[in-house]
């Protein structure tokens, strides 16, 4: 047996599955993230832990036997934390999330030293971990000269499961200090935000052991010992794992709180213009490419908390039948906008409304900006050479037909939904501990799920929405203008 561990932006999900990777139990634990002021997003670690004791002791209660018969544990994790621990592994601060832009000048500082973009492959986004130390070392002193270890936050779980600091090159490739083509710490990268490697953990390939539980843990929630604990992966190459996007021609398009389209690649292709992101894949000698909307369901989840309705009833008012686009646009950037602008600063809104403008309209505006959104992602993903007809849909978003039937229209691709089941990050690190513990191949392991339903553009509506499109695009400056 092996546990998948998916530490998400709002809760951590734990996935036991036998050898073959088939799901046996699973559990949740929820937790928050604290905005203590516009553009700040924060995570106490010690909410991951408490989420990792309540998601062990549920697996343990619900399914005893198979939970005393794992052998491996993997973690995958939301990336660009930054987890900050002194020299006896306290952490100092609140972590630093992934969508906090507070970074934004110290961001555009060092993506302004060419060897940034050069190394990495990418645009040091204000999202990313860089950027968060010099923020630190200039607002936080104090908190920067204690500074003994950065870690990303799945690396403070596997610090928490293990004792051990480590990384992996997946979610390291989302720090700004990788080589990404090489696969190694840059000591100039670090040099620029007054660090040494002695601060950084010790880089593996996502699926080799780092280490062995420890025993206390062990002991307490009744697991073997030696139980194998893989480096894992940042979320999205972990989800790829998940769905068996590993090489050229495979993708997903995932509808999470952020919004993310995938595409696996056989090479190192940077170009960190087109503001794709570049990373290493969780697996050795392969890589990825991605746009990033960094409010994707989030956005979605605003409109139900502001009209009192859950998600679900917003996206039933919408009915079955795919409307035409609506000429309400609404811009998602309540987090600011990572691919194709990188503008932390530009906010979301609606463009358009009438007095006869519905609530069902506006959750068929937010819908539609989303799509928009990661249209304009794969117009980017496109410019790199990444080539996508099919991809499948993950995240919670895709339990919505109507939105995958507009998604599909928006980006005149082919999508497909998986059978019902676990196929996100907890899978594909339960299958990264499978090879690392097994020694099983990758393409064996990482293979894609059964395909319940594929939904193909709705043909008659294509050229409304890609003239919407257009609009979407082309007004993107005007809209910046007035903010
Ligand atoms: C990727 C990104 C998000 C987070 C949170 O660059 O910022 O997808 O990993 O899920």
């Amino acid at each position: 047996m092996f546990i998948g561990l998916d530490l998400g932006t709002s809760g951590l999900r734990a996935l036991l599955v036998d050898e073959a990777g088939r799901a046996v139990g699973e559990a949740d634990s929820s937790y928050d993230v604290a905005h203590p002021t516009v553009g700040w997003s924060e995570q106490d670690p010690s909410d991951w832990t408490m989420a990792c004791k309540a998601v062990m002791a549920r697996l343990r209660d619900t399914h005893p036997k198979a939970f005393g018969a794992v052998r491996g544990i993997g973690i995958s994790g939301h990336m660009h934390g930054a987890t900050l621990l002194d020299d006896t592994g306290t952490v100092l601060r609140p972590c630093i999330l992934w969508n906090d832009t507070r970074s934004h000048l110290e961001a555009a500082a060092l993506d302004a030293m060419p060897m940034f973009r050069a190394l990495t492959g990418n645009i040091v986004f204000p999202g990313f971990t860089a950027p968060k130390i010099n923020w630190v070392a200039k607002h936080e002193p104090e908190v920067f000269a204690k500074t003994a270890m950065v870690l990303l936050p799945k690396d403070y779980i596997s610090f928490w499961l293990t004792g051990i600091y480590s990384a992996d090159m997946s979610d390291s490739a989302g720090t700004s200090w990788l080589d990404v083509g090489a696969r190694d710490w840059s000591n100039d990268l670090l040099a620029a935000t007054g660090l040494t490697r002695s601060q950084m953990p010790k880089l593996s390939e996502g699926s080799q052991v780092v280490g062995e539980l420890r025993q206390a843990i062990a002991e307490e929630y009744g697991l073997p010992r030696g139980v194998q604990v893989v480096a894992g992966g940042g979320d999205n190459a972990v989800a790829a794992c998940g769905v068996g996007a590993m090489s050229e021609g495979t993708g997903f398009v995932s509808l999470g709180t952020s919004g993310v389209l995938l595409a696996g690649r056989d090479g190192f292709s940077p170009m960190a213009d087109s503001a794709v992101h570049t990373f290493c894949h969780a697996v050795p000698d392969q890589w990825y490419q991605m746009g990033v909307v960094l409010a994707a369901t989030d956005s979605l989840n605003w409109l139900a908390r502001i009209t009192g309705k859950s998600p679900a009833d917003l996206t039933a008012e919408l009915g079955d039948t795919l409307r035409s686009p609506t000429t309400v646009q609404f811009y998602p950037y309540l987090s600011g906008e990572r691919t194709p602008h990188n503008d932390s600063a530009v906010r979301a809104g609606f463009v358009g409304l009438d007095v006869a403008t519905d609530r069902a309209e506006m959750t068929q505006a937010v819908l539609q900006g989303v799509s928009f959104a990661l249209r304009d992602s794969l117009e980017a993903l496109r410019l790199t050479g990444a080539n996508l007809d099919t991809i499948l849909a993950i995240g919670g978003g895709a339990r919505s037909s109507y939105w995958v039937e507009m998604l599909a229209t928006v980006l005149n691709l082919k999508i497909e939904l998986p059978e019902q089941g676990d196929f996100g990050a907890a899978l594909g690190a339960a299958r990264l501990a499978i090879c690392g513990v097994t020694g099983a191949a990758v393409e064996d392991v990482m293979t894609k799920p059964p395909v319940a339903k594929t939904i193909v553009p709705n043909a008659a509506m294509v050229d409304s929405y890609r003239l919407r499109y257009d609009q979407f695009h082309d007004n993107f400056p005007a809209w910046k203008t007035i903010q």
